[in-house]
């Protein structure tokens, strides 16, 4: 059964640790899964995801991050997540569209039905299945990335900003509970994990 999975959530909650860890587990019992990520998960998005991520890069204006984003999702969903879908198979994908809608739609506050225009041309209107928000307070997030040195330009907007994307996640998910599942990402990782793989199962029994 094809099921189309995304983890979203504000920087930090632990999406890229618990993506991997459910294409491993979903892999071990014999699914047929694929994990990707955004951006990049193809050759031309991964080359996008250099430019995003630089901090060479401070100039850049939300609405070209918008459209890089945006070019790296239109290569990643024709060649690689509808393939595998179309395949029956599981996609696992650390951040997707609603990243968009989250950093430069509430955060960077550019009209948010432009963006959904322009992501549904993008995606073919392709939609997760299943979305789990990893939410967690701002500061513990950024403070976990901090810890680790893994900054990169996306993480160095202010607080507010930061602030802005969480309640926009939230709202997103209050607004369509079919689809999002708020999974309490200030739990111990195996904690997480654990409610994680129950959802999961839960949608592919
Ligand atoms: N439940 C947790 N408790 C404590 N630390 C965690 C937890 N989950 C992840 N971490 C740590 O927090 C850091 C960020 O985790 P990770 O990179 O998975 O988050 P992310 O949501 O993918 O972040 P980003 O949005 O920046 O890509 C890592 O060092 C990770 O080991
Ligand atoms: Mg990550």
């Amino acid at each position: 059964m094809s099921l189309f999975v995304t983890l979203e959530g504000p920087d930090g909650g632990g999406k890229s640790t618990q993506a991997k860890d459910l294409a491993a587990h979903l892999g071990s019992t014999g699914v047929d899964v694929l994990l990707t990520r955004e951006p990049g998960g193809t050759p031309i998005g991964d080359q996008i995801r250099k430019v995003l991520m630089s901090l060479d890069n401070a100039g850049m204006l939300p609405q070209a991050e918008f459209l890089l984003f945006s070019a790296s999702r239109a290569q990643l969903v024709h060649e690689v997540i509808r393939p595998h879908l179309k395949r029956g198979g599981v996609v696992v994908c650390d951040r997707f569209y609603d990243s968009s809608l989250a950093y430069q739609g509430y955060g960077h506050q550019l009209d948010l039905e432009v963006l959904r225009t322009i992501t549904s041309f993008v995606t073919g209107g392709l939609k997760p299945d299943l979305t789990l928000l990893l939410d967690l307070p701002v500061e513990a997030g950024l403070g976990r990335r901090r810890e680790t040195g893994h900054w990169n330009r996306l993480d160095d907007y202010n607080v507010d900003f930061h602030r802005r994307i969480r309640q926009g996640y939230l709202v997103m998910a209050e607004a369509d509970r079919s689809r999002w599942v708020i999974v309490d990402a200030t739990r111990p990782m195996d904690r997480v994990q654990a409610d994680i793989r129950s959802i999961v199962a839960g949608r592919l029994a």
